[in-house]
């Protein structure tokens, strides 16, 4: 059973305190930004790589947060090494702490394609470009958890989804993973998300890193399926069934529930590098999700691929 989280009760003083959220423009994302700007946070900064949909989204949640903290459009494409670069020189020139980064921005079931530098466009913009943005913030958060009282914490979005990776786990071959399906590539990054977060909690201990399932809620996410009829009209069904399923959400309201209750609840409320089901549910997650071996391969490829590119 998941927790009974209400954020407008729940949540409490975020005072002084710095919140970054990617993919802070739509869906879950801008949900979990409207939940936590009414409880004072110093600045929340929305990263978006659209500057026109990020604007629109700040104006939204003002209108429908009248008490909300000061919300500030950071310039993000995850799918591009450069642009991530940008996005934390941009955040570092600004600010000296960071204490809660939300890794929420994602993409499902696309076509094969890849990122600028070249990486599977799921695992490029879900994994390697959150990778790359939290290896560049680390030093902030570092820094950030040395104060008395400090608090600081990596939420990342993962997925059930995980479930459903490639043969063998995860697949770091670039190339190869174009005779993938799409589902297989998606829960290839997301696995790498739960691993990803796992091993940060190992290496950082001083920081607080979880992953977590949302739930299933139909957001633009989903966008590519509503190209396919047969997968139209399933996902029809499923509005007028599939709701009442634990852990599916009409909206995002509920869809932000479990990563705003990461980022906010007691932290001896949270296991150091758990996954969690909607809402605070600790899970071992799938076999891949439980394989140290395959925690710190990821971990190492992630490294030696972030160097080769210079960072
Ligand atoms: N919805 C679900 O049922 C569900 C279930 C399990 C896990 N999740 C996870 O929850 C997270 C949020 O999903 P959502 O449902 O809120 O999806 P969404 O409504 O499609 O929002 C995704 C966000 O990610 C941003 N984004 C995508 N590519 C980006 C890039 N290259 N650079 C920067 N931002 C980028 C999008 O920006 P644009 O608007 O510019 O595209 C958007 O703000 C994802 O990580 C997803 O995997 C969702």
């Amino acid at each position: 059973m998941g927790k009974n989280f209400d954020p407008e009760r729940d949540i409490g003083s975020l005072e002084g305190k710095i919140v970054l959220v990617t993919g802070g423009n739509a869906g879950l994302g801008k949900q979990t930004v409207a939940y936590l700007s009414s409880h004072k946070p110093e600045r929340i900064y929305l990263a978006a790589r659209t500057a026109s949909k990020a604007r629109d989204a700040i104006a939204d949640i003002r209108s429908t947060v009248p008490n909300a903290c000061e919300i500030v459009h950071l310039p993000l494409d995850l799918s591009s090494f450069s642009s991530v670069a940008e996005a934390a020189a941009t955040f570092k020139a600004r600010e000296s702490r960071l204490d809660i980064l939300i890794n929420n921005a994602g993409i499902m079931a696309c076509p094969y394609d890849t990122t600028k530098e070249g990486y599977e466009i799921q695992l490029g913009t879900n994994h390697m470009g959150h990778a790359l943005l939290t290896r560049l913030l680390l030093p902030t958060m570092l820094d950030t958890a040395k104060h008395p009282g400090a608090d600081v914490r990596i939420i990342t979005l993962s997925s059930t989804g995980h479930y459903i990776t490639v043969p063998g786990g995860m697949s770091f071959d670039q190339q190869g993973l174009e005779q993938e399906k799409t589902w297989r590539r998606y829960g290839n990054s997301k696995l790498a998300n739960l691993l990803y977060a796992r091993e940060l909690a190992v290496r950082y201990p001083q920081i607080t890193s979880v992953s977590l399932h949302p739930g299933v809620i139909l957001t633009d996410l989903f966008q590519s399926m509503r190209t396919n009829v047969f997968l139209k009209i399933g996902m029809w069904m499923y509005g007028i069934i599939g709701l009442v399923l634990p852990g599916h959400y009409k909206t995002p309201k509920g869809g932000a529930l479990n990563s705003t209750w990461c980022a906010t609840t007691r932290k001896e409320d949270l296991v150091n590098g758990a996954w969690y089901k909607p809402v605070g549910v600790l899970n071992g997650g799938s076999k891949w999700a439980r394989d140290e071996g395959l925690q710190k391969k990821l971990w190492e490829w992630t490294e030696t691929e972030l160097e080769k590119h210079g960072y």
